[in-house]
Formats: C-alpha cells, sequence, structure tokens
C-alpha cells in the first residue's frame, strides 16, 4: 500500500493544519514583541533601579519581570502543555493578590539576573514545545491560540505597568522615542459630532483574543448624543484651571473634592507651575505644557470635573463604543474605528512608538465613519461607567482578572494609550481603574445628550 497522498499545498502532517501554522506564528510574533519591550523596559536602568520601589503604588520593575515569566509558567507550561511546575516555591510571590503592591520590595524576590533567566527559560520551554501543541478546537484555552495571546496580552499589559513606574521614577531620562508625526490634514472640521439614536452591537464573540469581560456580543439601545471629535487637550483643560476649576467645589464629586483638598491638587500629575508657566515633567524631561496636547495624568474626579464645568459630561461606555465601532450605513460594528484591519502606525499612536500622545486631532486614517478621531491610542480615555460584567458574562480562565473587579469601585476606561501594544487594544477592550488614579496614561473626551428631536 502506498502513503496517502498529500494535496499539494497542505503542510506535512506533524505541522498541522494550514491554519493551526498561521496561528502558531501569530502566537510567536505576539510573544517576540511583548518580550522585546520588556527586554527594553528593564534594560536601560542599572540592577538598583529594577530593585527599588519608585512609588508605593508600582512594584519594582524586578517583580514585574519575574511576574510575566510566572503567569506565562502558570499558563502555558502547565495549562497549555500540561508539564510540571518549574518553580512552584516562587509562585506565592508573584501572585498580586497575597502581596499588595506596597509589600513587593520587601519579598525575598529573585533577583534582577534570576528573573531575567526565569523568564527566559520559561519562554524557551514555550517555544518548544509550541511546535508540537495543537491550536485549534482543543478546548477553550487553546482555540485560536487563545492561551498565547492572553500571555502576550498579559505580558503587554505589565509593559505598560513598567513604563508608569519609569514615569514616576527620578532622575535623568533612561528611555526616548521620537515625537510623533505632525498630521498635515489639520484637525477636524467640528468640534463634536451627533451619534444617532439606536441599537447596536457592544462587545464581542467572534474577537480570537477578547478576554473575558469583552464578551458575549449583546445589543444595546444608546440613545443620540454628541461626542467630541478629540480627546480635551491641555489649552482646554487649561481654561478650566485658570477658571479656578479646582478651587470651585460646585464641579466636583464629594469624593474627588475631598481628595483634592487632602492632597492639595491644583494640576495634573507632574504638572507644576513656575514662573507663571505650566511645567511638566515626562520621563526624566521637563518641558512647558503644549497645549494642543491631550491632557493626561487626570483622575477620573478631574475629568468629571472638567467635564461638568463645560456644561458637559463623560460619556458612558457604551457612548464611547458605538462612537468607536458602529459604522451607521450598515448597522454594524467594526473591530476598529477605521474599520476591521489591525491597527497600522498611520491609524493610531500605540505600542510606545513615542513617548507621548500626538496632538489633539491627529490621525485622521484612523477616525471613525463620523469622524471621531484618535478613539483608539494617545491617551486611555475614562468613562462615566462602573466596571460591570455584560449580560451573559463567563469568567475565562481565571476569576482574578475581571470578576473580583466588577462594581462601583472601579470606572471603565477605553481606547488605549501609546503605551498599549496593538495586541492589548480593540474597539471592545475594557480597563479599569479607583476614580482617584492619577499615575496611569488617562485623559478623556466629552459628551452631551442630543436635544430630543
Ligand atoms: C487591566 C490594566 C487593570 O494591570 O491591573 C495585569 C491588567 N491583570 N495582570 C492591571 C492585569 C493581571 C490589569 N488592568
Ligand atoms: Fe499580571
Amino acid at each position: 500500500m502506498t502513503a496517502p497522498e498529500t494535496a499539494p499545498g497542505a503542510a506535512p502532517p506533524d505541522e498541522g493544519t494550514p491554519d493551526e501554522a498561521a496561528l502558531r506564528s501569530r502566537a510567536v510574533e505576539a510573544l517576540t514583541t511583548a518580550r522585546e519591550r520588556t527586554a527594553l523596559l528593564t534594560s536601560c536602568v542599572d540592577e538598583d533601579e529594577l530593585t527599588a520601589q519608585h512609588s508605593p503604588l508600582m512594584s519594582p520593575l524586578v517583580w514585574d519581570l519575574a511576574h510575566i515569566g510566572n503567569q506565562e509558567e502558570q499558563w502555558l507550561w502547565r495549562a497549555v502543555a500540561g508539564r510540571e511546575a518549574l518553580r512552584p516555591e516562587i509562585d506565592s510571590l508573584y501572585d498580586a493578590f497575597q502581596h499588595p503592591r506596597a509589600t513587593r520590595p520587601s519579598l525575598p524576590l529573585l533577583t534582577p539576573a534570576e528573573a531575567r533567566a526565569y523568564a527566559a527559560d520559561v519562554r524557551d520551554r514555550v517555544l518548544g514545545v509550541l511546535d508540537g501543541a495543537r491550536l485549534d478546537a482543543t478546548g477553550p484555552l487553546t482555540e485560536a491560540a487563545f492561551a498565547y495571546g492572553m500571555i502576550a496580552q498579559h505580558e503587554q499589559q505589565h509593559d505598560e505597568t513598567m513604563l508608569i513606574t519609569h514615569q514616576l521614577r527620578k532622575g535623568p531620562a533612561a528611555l526616548t522615542a521620537p515625537p510623533p508625526p505632525v498630521t498635515a490634514a489639520g484637525p477636524p472640521a467640528q468640534r463634536e459630532v451627533l451619534v444617532p439614536g439606536g441599537p447596536f452591537t457592544m462587545g464581542t464573540s467572534d474577537e480570537p483574543w477578547a478576554l473575558d469581560n469583552e464578551r458575549p456580543a449583546h445589543t444595546r439601545i444608546v440613545p443620540a448624543f454628541f461626542i467630541d471629535t478629540t480627546p480635551v487637550s491641555n489649552g482646554a483643560y487649561l481654561a478650566f484651571i485658570a477658571d479656578g476649576g479646582y478651587h470651585d467645589e460646585r464641579w466636583w464629586r464629594p469624593e474627588g473634592w475631598a481628595q483634592i483638598r487632602e492632597h492639595g491638587v491644583e494640576a495634573p500629575l507632574f504638572w507644576r507651575r513656575e514662573g507663571g508657566q505650566w511645567l511638566r515633567r515626562r520621563f526624566g524631561v521637563t518641558e512647558p505644557v503644549a497645549e494642543d496636547e491631550p491632557v493626561l495624568h487626570v483622575s477620573w474626579y478631574e475629568a468629571d470635573a472638567y467635564a461638568r464645568w463645560a456644561g458637559r459630561r463623560l460619556p458612558t461606555e457604551a457612548e464611547w463604543e458605538k462612537a468607536a465601532r458602529h459604522d451607521p450605513a450598515t448597522g454594524r460594528s467594526r473591530r476598529y474605528p477605521w474599520g476591521d484591519a489591525d491597527p497600522e502606525p498611520g491609524h493610531a499612536n500605540l505600542g510606545q512608538r513615542h513617548l507621548g500622545p500626538a496632538p489633539a486631532g491627529s490621525y485622521p486614517e484612523g477616525a471613525s465613519p463620523l469622524g471621531v478621531r484618535q478613539l483608539i491610542g494617545d491617551v486611555w480615555e475614562w468613562t462615566a461607567s462602573d466596571f460591570l460584567p455584560y449580560p451573559g458574562f463567563r469568567a475565562f480562565p481565571y476569576k482574578e482578572y475581571s470578576e473580583v473587579f466588577f462594581g462601583p469601585a472601579h470606572k471603565v476606561l477605553r481606547g488605549g494609550s501609546f503605551a498599549v501594544d496593538p495586541v492589548a487594544c480593540r474597539g471592545t477592550f475594557r480597563n479599569w481603574d479607583l476614580p482617584v488614579r492619577r499615575q496611569i496614561f488617562s485623559g478623556f473626551r466629552t459628551a452631551r445628550d442630543a436635544e430630543p428631536a
């Protein structure tokens, strides 16, 4: 008997189907991109700086590094490949729930050299078994290489966290990047656009690497509203400051008012006034506040107060997603404002290519069908909404990613910042944080109700 014929162009049997080969290379590429970023963020400072706690709000960089390796060991080496634990004794050190950030420096953490070697060893083993791994329809963890996408997103999320630590650290610049490109097209013609009322599809059931909180797709009815075509700029925010916004209780939620009074907050984090001029410190460089850039490092309370002062309000999470994804011509929800194609550099300021947001009104190629710009990239945008599960939510693969954070304590941020990698950014992607947070790369845009017709 002769060997069964292989169809021309079909992959050899031990490499799986062509789909599996494509998934495998997407998984390897996403993991490799994340590790290159991690290496950059942890190699540009010395060992003392890796183990130092630059802020009580943040872990030492060396904790993030080993935590990245430990999550990868737990999910890709143990859960997916079914192998024995490599370092079970360190699991608890790198469990974010057992040790709050403030206590992490006092733990017997791996040294920088040990942490690097551990993360590299896990990665080598994971890539070693990936060749033989089945990546389609073998179960929810491996279907469409989900766990690989999840771990690449996890590493990239910690790369953003590490960039926040870099921003908080004192001393001269350790990182550099070119400024964002200047837009030839100029600012949008309109300051705000009307998003028509009616149903749209929120969330997703078929985006392969969407995380549990983005699922499932469901219909939301959103009444007509107006939304800003760009994020709120420093120039606009300066008018709020100049008008005494930080000293006028009318604009503030009681908890926000209490926080700014207690801490003497009078401007976004990292700003200071010198000789009648506002300066800001960014990644070790102090420069005048650029009026055309989106405001950055504001809390939810500050965003909410500004909006009230401006006679407007923050968009709800559903309004934000409708503005970003709804195509009025077809009624469909897109993956991104510009369509279904993955982000290209011309669409959005993502991936730490630049170490700050582009001027408000940049990236016309990335605009939504209604002309709303910079929904993706530049600055995370606070929404009015609490972080809550969608109808039909199921925690997957672990409750500690999303479920334990659901409730009124956390507000939703959308759209990603310049620090977010495209793998962890979609029209459906949801971020959340406490409303007092300001060290994150947060800004906002405003909205208002449409007058009833
Ligand atoms: C989704 C950004 C809120 O950093 O706390 C990282 C992401 N979860 N490791 C965070 C995350 C577990 C999470 N955020
Ligand atoms: Fe984590």
